[in-house]
This record gives structure tokens, C-alpha cells and sequence, in this order.
């Protein structure tokens, strides 16, 4: 696959309703599993060094463990104070059980 797709994951890797972190060359990103779909956003908050894969998974927003700060996983917006700036999201595909995200 072409464009700046990578192969990120296996898709057994990811636990359901849960967020993982994993490699894109060198930028670090967060996989999302919610009802079957994967979502793929930057690890790193946008408000500060807080990793949102330490956050809490609650359906399609992520809570950053730092300041609670929350995200919407499908777009990347900043949902609440203190955010205001929103994380940048990525498109996702799945073929042959493996998880692709493309990243430029
Ligand atoms: Fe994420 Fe402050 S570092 S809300």
C-alpha cells in the first residue's frame, strides 16, 4: 500500500474497548478497538507530554490521564477544557487482519 500507509499491528493484537500504543516509523500512535472498529490518533496530548494511551477509553473519547482533557477518537477534537487543540487523527485500514494507518 502507497501514500504513507503502514502496517502498524495484527488486529488480534488490539483488545476490544481498549487503546494501545504502537510505532509508525518515528512517530508513536494510539489504536483505538471500539465496536469492532479501529481509530488512530497521536499518542501525545496536544496540551501537554501526556501519553493518551494512559487515558480512559470511555466509547469514542479518550480522557488523558494528565489534566482529563478529552478527545473524540473518530476526529481527533478537542472536546473540553483545558484542550484547545485538537490531536491529529489518522485514516485507518484493515487487510489481512493487519491494522494500517497512514500517516502522511
Ligand atoms: Fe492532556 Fe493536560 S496533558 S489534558
Amino acid at each position: 500500500m502507497s501514500e504513507g500507509w503502514m502496517d502498524v499491528a495484527a488486529q488480534a493484537d488490539l483488545p476490544a474497548d481498549d487503546v494501545i500504543a504502537v510505532r509508525a516509523g518515528n512517530r508513536e500512535i494510539a489504536l483505538y478497538a471500539v465496536d469492532g472498529e479501529v481509530f488512530a490518533t497521536d499518542n501525545i496530548c496536544t496540551h501537554g507530554h501526556a501519553r493518551l494511551c494512559d487515558g480512559f477509553l470511555e466509547g469514542t473519547e479518550i480522557e488523558c490521564p494528565l489534566h482529563q482533557g478529552r478527545f473524540d477518537i473518530r476526529t481527533g477534537k478537542a472536546l473540553c477544557s483545558p484542550l484547545t487543540e485538537d490531536v491529529r487523527s489518522f485514516p485507518v485500514r484493515i487487510v489481512d487482519n493487519r491494522v494500517w494507518v497512514q500517516v502522511e
